[in-house]
Formats: C-alpha cells, sequence, structure tokens
C-alpha cells in the first residue's frame, strides 16, 4: 500500500506540521502557515535565518536540532482542548487525567509490579453540549486514530445489523490499515444509554435480550481482546483473511444523554433532603438542579437505568457534562478555532467582504439556540439562515464590501445591511434586476 503523508490521508488528523521539520504544532510555539497549506515553525524559521545571514545563493535546510519536547501533561491536554472545546471544564480534567494515564500506561508497559487497568470513559449529558466534540478533540490533541461508532446500529451476533468488529473496521481505516496505530487508538461510542436493558414498568422483552446482548459484545472489545476484523466491512465469512487488532490498549469513550437518569439518582441520594434540591409542584427536580445531580451519579445508577453491572465494571471513569448556558453558546459562536462565525467571515472573505456580527446578533442567536433546546447544534442553523441571502446575492455585487448582521437579522429574518467601501448602507437587488444585469 502506497505510505501518503498521514495529514493528507487521514482527515482525523488535522494536526498541522512544520513542512521543514516535521514537527506538528503541538511540539512547536509557532507556526507560520502560507498560502496552498505550507507550514514553517519558529525554530526553521531561526534556522532560515542563520542560513540567510551566510550570504550564499543556494543553500540547503537542515533540520534543526532541537530537544524533543517532554510528553503532553494533563494541563496541557486540557488547555489544548480548549482551543475548540468550550466550559465543560470538569469532564476536560477528567478525560486528560483519564488519557494522561492511559497512555503513560501503555508506554511504559512493564511499569513496576503494579498491573495498571485500563480506564475507559462513560460521558453523560444533554444532546448537543459537546460529547461528541470532547472525544473528537481529545483524538486530534493526542494525534491518534480515531472512530465514532452508534450503539444503536451494533447488534449482537446472529441478528441483523452491524457487528461489533465493524468498529474495529472504522479505526483501522482511521489509522489508514496501521494495525498498530489502531492498536493505540480512541474509540467514541455514543448513544451508550440507547442499549440499556429496559425495566420498571413497561419492560420490553425483544429490546431487553438485544441490548444486553450488545452490552456482551461491546464487553468484550472494551475489556480487552484481540479481534477479528473483516477487511471489506460487513459480515464474517469463513474464507476471509481477517486483520487481527488487539484491543487491550484501545481506549473506550461511551457517550449517552441518559434521559431520566436524574430521577434514579435522585431516588438514591434522597435529593430533596441530603442535596437541597428543590422539588416542584409536580415532584419533578427544577432544571437547574438537573447538572448538580448529574455530578453524583455512580455506578449503580447506571445499573438500575439498565446498564448491566460486568458493562459499568468496564467504565471506571464517569463525568458529566453540564448543559449550555446563553453565555457558553455565545463563546461557541466566536471563539473555537473553527467557530461558526470564523468559518463565515473566512468564507465571505473570498469575495473580498468582511464580515461583522454585532455583539447583540450573537447573544440573540444564543438565546434562540437555547430555546431550541439542542445544545450547540441549533447554531449553525441559526447562522447559515442568516446568511443564505447574502451568499447568494454578494459573489455578484463588487460594490458590497461590509456586510454586518445585527439582533434584528436574527430575530426577525430582516436582511442584513450591506455596505461599500466608504461605510454608506446600499440596497438589496431584486431577483430580477441581477438577472437583468447580468444578461
Ligand atoms: N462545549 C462546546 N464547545 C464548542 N462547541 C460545542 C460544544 N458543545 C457542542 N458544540 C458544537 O455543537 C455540535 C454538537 O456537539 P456534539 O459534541 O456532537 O454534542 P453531543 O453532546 O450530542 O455529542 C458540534 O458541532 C460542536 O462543535
Ligand atoms: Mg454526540
Amino acid at each position: 500500500m502506497a505510505k501518503s503523508t498521514r495529514s493528507k490521508s487521514n482527515p482525523q488528523s488535522q494536526l498541522r506540521h512544520c513542512s521543514f521539520c516535521n514537527r506538528d504544532e503541538r511540539t512547536v510555539n509557532q507556526l507560520i502557515i502560507a498560502p496552498e497549506s505550507a507550514f514553517i515553525c519558529d525554530e526553521c524559521v531561526g534556522a532560515c535565518r542563520d542560513i540567510l545571514a551566510q550570504g550564499h545563493p543556494l543553500e540547503m535546510f537542515v533540520r534543526p536540532d532541537v530537544p524533543e519536547k517532554r510528553a503532553l501533561t494533563p494541563k496541557d491536554i486540557t488547555n489544548h482542548m480548549s482551543e475548540w472545546v468550550i466550559g465543560q471544564t470538569d469532564a476536560k480534567r477528567v478525560l486528560s487525567v483519564a488519557v494522561y494515564n492511559h497512555y503513560k500506561r501503555i508506554n511504559n508497559p512493564s511499569a513496576g509490579y503494579i498491573e495498571l487497568e485500563k480506564s475507559n470513559i462513560l460521558l453523560i449529558g444533554p444532546t448537543g453540549c459537546g460529547k461528541t466534540l470532547l472525544a473528537q478533540t481529545l483524538a486530534r490533541v493526542l494525534d491518534v486514530p480515531f472512530c465514532i461508532a452508534d450503539a444503536t446500529s451494533i447488534t449482537q451476533a446472529g441478528y441483523v445489523g452491524e457487528d461489533v468488529e465493524n468498529i474495529l473496521l472504522r479505526l483501522i481505516q482511521a489509522a489508514d490499515y496501521d494495525v498498530n496505530r489502531a492498536a493505540r487508538g480512541i474509540v467514541y461510542i455514543d448513544e451508550i444509554d440507547k442499549i440499556a436493558r429496559k425495566g420498571g414498568d413497561s419492560p420490553s422483552l425483544t429490546r431487553d435480550v438485544s441490548g444486553e446482548g450488545v452490552q456482551q459484545a461491546l464487553l468484550k472489545l472494551m475489556e480487552g481482546t484481540v479481534a477479528n476484523v473483516p477487511p471489506q466491512g460487513g459480515r464474517k465469512h469463513p474464507h476471509q483473511d481477517f486483520l487481527q487488532l488487539d484491543t487491550r490498549n484501545v481506549l473506550f469513550i461511551c457517550g449517552g444523554t441518559f434521559a431520566g437518569l436524574e430521577d434514579v439518582i435522585a431516588k438514591r441520594v434522597g435529593a430533596h433532603k441530603t442535596l437541597g434540591f428543590t422539588t416542584q409542584a409536580d415532584g419533578s427536580i427544577a432544571d437547574r438542579d438537573y447538572a448538580a445531580l448529574l455530578q453524583n451519579v455512580a455506578p449503580e445508577d447506571l445499573v438500575r437505568y439498565g446498564m448491566i453491572p460486568e458493562f459499568m465494571g468496564r467504565l471506571p471513569i464517569m463525568t458529566s457534562i453540564a448543559p449550555l448556558d446563553v453565555a457558553a453558546l455565545s463563546r461557541i459562536l466566536t471563539e473555537p478555532r473553527n467557530a461558526i462565525v470564523k468559518q463565515f467571515e473566512h468564507l465571505l472573505s473570498y469575495d473580498g467582504v468582511n464580515l461583522v456580527f454585532t455583539d447583540d446578533a450573537i447573544q440573540t442567536a444564543a438565546a434562540e439556540a437555547l430555546r431550541r433546546e439542542t445544545g450547540a447544534r441549533g447554531l449553525r442553523a441559526i447562522v447559515e439562515g442568516v446568511l443564505m441571502d447574502v451568499m447568494y446575492e454578494v459573489p455578484s455585487r463588487s460594490d458590497v464590501k461590509r456586510v454586518i448582521v445585527n439582533a434584528d437579522a436574527i430575530l426577525h429574518r430582516t436582511r442584513p445591511i450591506l455596505e461599500n467601501e466608504q461605510g454608506q448602507s446600499l440596497g438589496w437587488g431584486n431577483d430580477s434586476a441581477l438577472e437583468q444585469a447580468a444578461a
């Protein structure tokens, strides 16, 4: 198989590398980006300066001999994650400590007499608040292969659906079929709550069986096994050669919303008394207390919820993520490295247009996303909706130099303000006028 550079062939690895010395952005202090994706780091700029000082017309670049930087500490990992993920401080701390220990264990296989056990992680929290993003970012920061699987699409062997081994195939593909790299990767399994055994009032026997069966099947991968992975995906076939993947060092992160888990926790801790939760007239728990309750989650709550004890035994680390408020949603619009607003600013800059969101507009969009109750997921649709006309009209207008999105544009769907070079407002053409101009 042709060996291509990782950054090209593996979309998961979005780390940028110095084109001169090939060190990645985590290990250099600064990285200068040229058009067409060429990069140079601070060390190599220094080396080039030395070459220039010698004044030879043609000189070979020699990679500067810089001592390898130390491995990332949990704090480094958290800091890097914060470039992409807003808030969720507790989860970041738990995750960064867990992966730091995980890779320490892998890198020091004979670290004394104590057999360090693998610590897979369970992420609990509302939808759209960063569970998948946290796992994805972790893999990016660590530059290890990463894949996402959906627990609902997996079935136990012999039933219709996907075999668990197909998850590992995705991991192997993320590692460009380098099985050794895949063996140190991270697998994120989403919707893990959907394979809970149904208990309580409405036992649905069929779902019971398959949910528990899937937990059993995943259990084997999570505790570590040498799995036979069909290289083409699909069902195992007797005459096929399998890829063998040892999952002992693969880190599994499971995520789920676990709707109703608060009630299970509340029942156990006697919420109202012990922790001072406010119970509403109908007996439910006040919204703002959900996050606090979730922080008290214990394995037994999840067993009561329908996870089998052995499965929970393989997820020794649990952490919850909090719902996002307007302040966090506003920051998500503007701050992360790939923030939605930054993306559209960038997109419109190709048309020579400066895109401006007023602070009001950001706040309003955040409030609107909060109202939709889908976490940060609604933000893109809101911004895209407001910019649709802009993206349609602006490329054919050379007079427009600035587009201003204000709160009205978000709230009342009025069109954003267009301005020319001198800052004067311009009118919106109608489609027929545009078509005439084009004719
Ligand atoms: N804390 C956060 N910081 C930055 N972006 C976020 C955050 N939470 C969610 N998002 C954005 O919202 C979308 C959905 O997030 P995701 O991680 O898939 O949510 P879930 O918790 O349901 O897995 C993604 O596009 C992600 O970029
Ligand atoms: Mg998700």
